[in-house]
């Protein structure tokens, strides 16, 4: 296995069982059980954990150890979680599987669904700001603000609205690569690249280091929906452990759809150049974060 695919699995085992006991945590304190037992199934047992192992390894270039990155990284994971619960039910993309697995709405029903995405943001900022965690109280404020813009009307939900309207709502005007570009900014950039600029804040970064990290996140981000959407269109199923072949037939504004699988790579490949480019002030010890852009050439989940 590559040092990149250790590193990673490294990571996903460190924020699994640290949410793992948050959540047994959460739990203990009156969680309602099915609300409990629904939580645990969206967030633990599956998942690359790629934005943790952001988190982690922008938060390293500045020396910060795992331990001083774990709380941001759970948080952010928290809310990609709910994310993909909602982005699933019914009324977004009707998904029955997930991670390998039955959706949250299909296990168990989209009231529980809507319930555990609402439960697990606000569990992110808990996991922030609460005693905890071990940063100091303006770095807390300055991770809780980074994500919370991230995850809201400019950032992840912003996207989902934008990319739910190109599907589902007549007269819309024609795609254009400008706006499928700033769509996918949104609904997936937007916390990719806030992942980069957490670490940067854990980690004590100067604003001009924050900003190439964040420069490398918002490239990496248009990598990663790209190679998202290449998934759905040659990918399987059994790989990605979701539904795929469904982005064409639901209308999804994509550059897949636009400009073809040859082109939309071409996307990709500059995407990841970019990414790595905006890496350059950091030298060798960028390593992990460069292997992590040249993944999204060669995903097969
Ligand atoms: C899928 O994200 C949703 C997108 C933003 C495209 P991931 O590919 O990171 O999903 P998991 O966490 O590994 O399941
Ligand atoms: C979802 O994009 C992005 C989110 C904000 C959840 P997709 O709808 O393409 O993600 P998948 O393919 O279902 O994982
Ligand atoms: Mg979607
Ligand atoms: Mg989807
Ligand atoms: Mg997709």
């Amino acid at each position: 296995m590559s040092q990149f695919l250790v590193q990673l699995g490294n990571s996903a085992t460190l924020v699994e069982s640290y949410l793992a006991a948050a959540l047994s945590k959460q739990q203990n304190a009156g969680t309602p059980p099915r609300l409990a037992e629904a939580i645990r199934h969206a967030v633990l047992g599956g998942g690359k954990r790629f934005r943790p192992f952001l988190v982690f390894h922008s938060a390293a270039l500045f020396g910060a150890d795992q331990e001083a990155a774990l709380p941001a990284a759970a948080a952010i994971e928290c809310i990609h979680c709910y994310s993909l619960v909602h982005d699933d039910l019914p009324a977004m993309d009707n998904d029955e599987l997930r991670r390998g697995r039955p959706t949250v709405w299909k296990a168990y029903d989209e009231w529980t669904a809507i319930l555990v995405g609402d439960a697990l943001q606000a569990f992110a900022f808990e996991l922030i700001c609460g005693p905890e965690s071990p940063s100091a109280a303006n770095i807390k404020a300055d991770l809780a603000h980074v994500l919370a813009v991230a995850s809201g009307a400019v950032g992840m939900v912003g996207g989902q609205q934008l990319d739910l309207e190109a599907g589902k709502l007549a007269d819309q005007p024609q795609p254009t690569i400008a706006s499928i570009m700033h769509l996918q900014a949104m609904k997936t950039g937007a916390l990719i690249t806030a992942a980069c600029e957490m670490g940067a804040i854990v980690g004590g970064a100067k604003p001009a280091e924050r900003a190439a990290l964040k420069t490398y996140g918002e490239h990496l981000g248009a990598a990663f929906q790209i190679s998202d959407d290449l998934l759905d269109a040659e990918g399987s199923s059994a790989d990605t452990g979701k539904a795929t072949g469904k982005d064409a037939a639901a209308g999804k504004a994509t550059l897949i759809g636009m400009l073809g699988i040859t082109e939309a790579r071409r996307h990709l490949d500059r995407s990841i150049a970019a990414a790595i480019a905006a890496l350059n002030v950091f030298g060798e010890k960028a390593e992990p974060l460069a292997e992590a852009a040249r993944l999204m050439g060669r995903r097969d989940s």
